[in-house]
């Protein structure tokens, strides 16, 4: 059987993050400058392209599979590619799943549902229209929450994911919380990580997840739960309500030493960390004579590269730790 993906520090990697388009149809504030520039269509990777890619870390032991962005489901084929990997559900890959903004989830929850998705992360960091118009830069509210209700519907598992914001959704989000978990669906906060420019301070609006969990405490009992996806999450139950809530913590308390995943990004770039600075051009194996003998070789390349963990600092004045925007390395 060809050799699975085990990296210098003795990590596993069976978990793949896809990015299908760097493209977003919102602007939010901690993710990108409102005229973002975009990359020409020819550096992305094709329909064909992304499916190869996909089987090669298959083949290698990947067993969870998730396509994110940019916003995955702005890119028009991204159903054929979500159909032909669902085949593949069952032999090898056992978890195929998105990150989406939720804004076009209404006309393709069903379809998700058909080809094997079972649950989604969704993002939203308030129900607060005015609120969530300033940070998407776009009047979406409505459409998303019409997108979630959706996926509920075809029977997909919710998870919500809210970027915590000091002095913009920082208050809402025990209520937050409380309209999720009373929808049936699971919420995960997140720290601000200092990727790529965006306009204005990042580090005005950051806050410590460490301040959040104490205001939380203060109004719920958290039990906390074992497990995990093998994700930088951490979950506890919420007593009152029932549901889980996450915490992904990057800058106040790295998971790196359990890390399990890898991504690439929608110009076939692998990078072994989300904070990494080195990559390895999966594109070019993909473009070669030889596809699956490169991209083998690549692989092997790329997994000597994953850094032990990442340095990210958010300060005043201090430029983002990487160049590069989330959009582009796909979370
Ligand atoms: P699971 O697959 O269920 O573990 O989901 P997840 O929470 O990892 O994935 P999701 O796409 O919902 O990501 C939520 C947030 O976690 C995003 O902001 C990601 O960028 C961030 N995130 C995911 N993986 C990593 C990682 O390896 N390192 C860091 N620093 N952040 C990550
Ligand atoms: N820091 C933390 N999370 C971010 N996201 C986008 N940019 C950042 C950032 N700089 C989040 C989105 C989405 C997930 C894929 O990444 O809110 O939930
Ligand atoms: Fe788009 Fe997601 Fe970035 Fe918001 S965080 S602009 S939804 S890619």
């Amino acid at each position: 059987a060809p050799a699975p993906l085990i990296d210098r520090f003795d990590r596993r990697v069976t978990y793949l993050r896809l990015s299908v388009t760097d493209r977003c149809d919102l602007r939010c504030a901690y993710c990108m400058p409102e005229r973002m520039r975009f990359l020409p269509k020819a550096e992305v990777l094709t329909l064909e392209e992304l499916h190869r890619l996909a089987l090669a870390f298959i083949d290698r032991g990947v067993t969870k599979i998730r396509l994110t962005g940019g916003e995955p489901l702005v890119r028009r084929d991204v159903m054929d590619l979500v159909r032909a990997l669902g085949r593949r559900l069952g032999t090898g890959l056992e978890e195929l799943t998105l990150t989406t903004n939720g804004t076009q989830l209404s006309e393709h929850a069903e379809a998700l549902a058909a080809a094997g998705v079972k649950r989604v992360n969704v993002s939203l960091d308030t129900l607060d229209p005015a609120l969530f118009a300033r940070l998407t830069r776009r009047d979406a509210l409505v459409r998303v929450l019409e997108g979630i209700a959706a996926a509920k519907a075809a029977g997909l598992r919710v998870k919500l994911n809210a970027v915590a914001l000091k002095g913009l959704n920082e208050a809402e989000l025990p209520s937050l919380m409380e309209w999720a978990h009373g929808e049936g669906h699971d919420l995960t906060l997140i720290e601000a990580m200092p990727l790529g420019e965006v306009d204005g301070e990042r580090a005005e609006h950051y806050l410590p997840l460490t301040a959040v969990r104490d205001a939380m405490e203060a109004r719920f009992t958290l039990v906390p739960l074992a497990g995990s996806t093998g994700g930088p999450a951490r979950y506890v139950k919420v007593a009152e309500t029932g549901g889980q809530l996450g915490f992904i913590t990057p800058l106040t308390r790295n998971f790196c030493a359990s890390c399990n995943r890898v991504r690439v990004t929608a110009t076939g770039q692998f990078y072994g960390c989300l904070g990494g600075a080195e990559s390895v051009d999966l594109r070019a194996a993909l473009r070669s004579d030889a596809p699956d003998a490169r991209l083998d070789g690549a692989l092997d390349a790329a997994m000597r590269l994953k850094p032990e963990r990442h340095h990210f600092r958010i300060a005043p004045g201090v430029a983002p730790t990487v160049g590069r925007h989330m959009s582009v390395t796909g979370g």
